[in-house]
């Protein structure tokens, strides 16, 4: 038992295969044992009593190392609210900073893109492929179901007011409502991108409730001080205040060119023009 336990431990071990060869006197039990366990998923293999992976030559001459951290996950739902050009850029953006994406796509989410998007680009399979994975709403069993899965927060871009009643009740019949719920009982941030105009009582209620849970309740204004020149700059700077929301530990790298955020008023600037005018 405590051989095999120790055998357990080296095998992950990255690197461990370079150092680690076995006597023939070890029983084949524990080499048979030894043959279901790798650090990196890679296959064993026993050739007379030298333990092979087959991984490839230059990763078994990396020196042993911590396991990396994994890189940080999102949920991305986009439901049947106007915005889809919200959620594709927003797609395009996490890419770039090699999030992996989790992308659920409503009926009415799917139904909306021809209409609010460019061809190509503007079908259900395009916003899927801009994700690592692509979820059925209907799929209430998907990993997204559990806590267990973890992630480190959700987005639903752009927001109807249908799903934001069913996040506000806990009404969890679909897998964006559900994994919504999930994200706030564990916790993690849940940014909601919820769109309508004007509201009513019930929708404000709504969101007060959310917010009270803890979701962040971002509705995607325009902002003019940043002297937008198209529709698509508005997008841009609404986009990188979602990416700020999420608390990624991007802030700085979005905003490198100070895209968005507000500096102040250049009082110096405006005093030495009036003097000189
Ligand atoms: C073109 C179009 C635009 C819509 N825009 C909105 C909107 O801005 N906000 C909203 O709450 N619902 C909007 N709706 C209605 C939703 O699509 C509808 O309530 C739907 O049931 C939402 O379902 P879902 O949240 O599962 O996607 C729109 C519908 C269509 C067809």
């Amino acid at each position: 038992m405590i051989v095999q336990k120790t055998l357990k431990i080296l095998a992950q071990i990255p690197g461990w295969n370079r150092s680690l060869s076995l006597h023939r006197t070890v029983p084949l039990a524990h080499k048979q044992y030894l043959r279901h366990f790798s650090a990196d998923g890679h296959r064993l293999t026993i050739e007379s009593n030298e333990i092979q992976s087959d991984r490839p030559h230059d990763e078994k001459s990396t020196p042993p190392t911590m396991p990396r951290p994994r890189r940080k996950r999102i949920v991305v739902a986009v439901t049947g609210a106007t915005g889809a050009p919200l959620a594709t850029s927003l797609l395009l953006h996490l890419k770039k900073l090699d999030v992996e994406m989790h992308l659920i796509l409503s009926t009415w989410g799917s139904a909306t893109l021809k209409y609010e998007l460019e061809a190509p680009n503007n079908t259900a399979a395009y916003l899927a492929s801009l994700a690592h994975y692509s979820y059925s709403p209907r799929d209430v069993s998907a990993s997204l179901s559990s806590g267990s899965f973890r992630t480190d927060g959700m987005i639903v871009v752009p927001c109807s007011m249908k799903t934001l009643a069913g996040i506000r009740m806990g009404y969890d019949n679909d897998l964006i409502t559900r994994s919504a719920g999930v994200t706030l009982k564990e916790r993690r941030r849940l940014v909601l991108v919820a769109r309508e105009t004007p509201l009513s009582s019930i929708h404000l209620e709504n969101m007060l409730e959310v917010t009270r849970a803890g979701a962040v309740v971002f509705p995607p204004m325009m902002t003019f001080y940043t002297k937008p020149k198209a529709i698509q700059d508005m997008v841009e700077q609404s986009v990188r205040r979602m990416i700020d929301l999420l608390d990624l530990g991007f802030e700085d790298h979005i905003h490198a060119d100070g895209d968005g955020r507000w500096n102040g008023f250049e009082w110096k600037k405006k005093m030495s023009d009036e003097k000189q005018a």
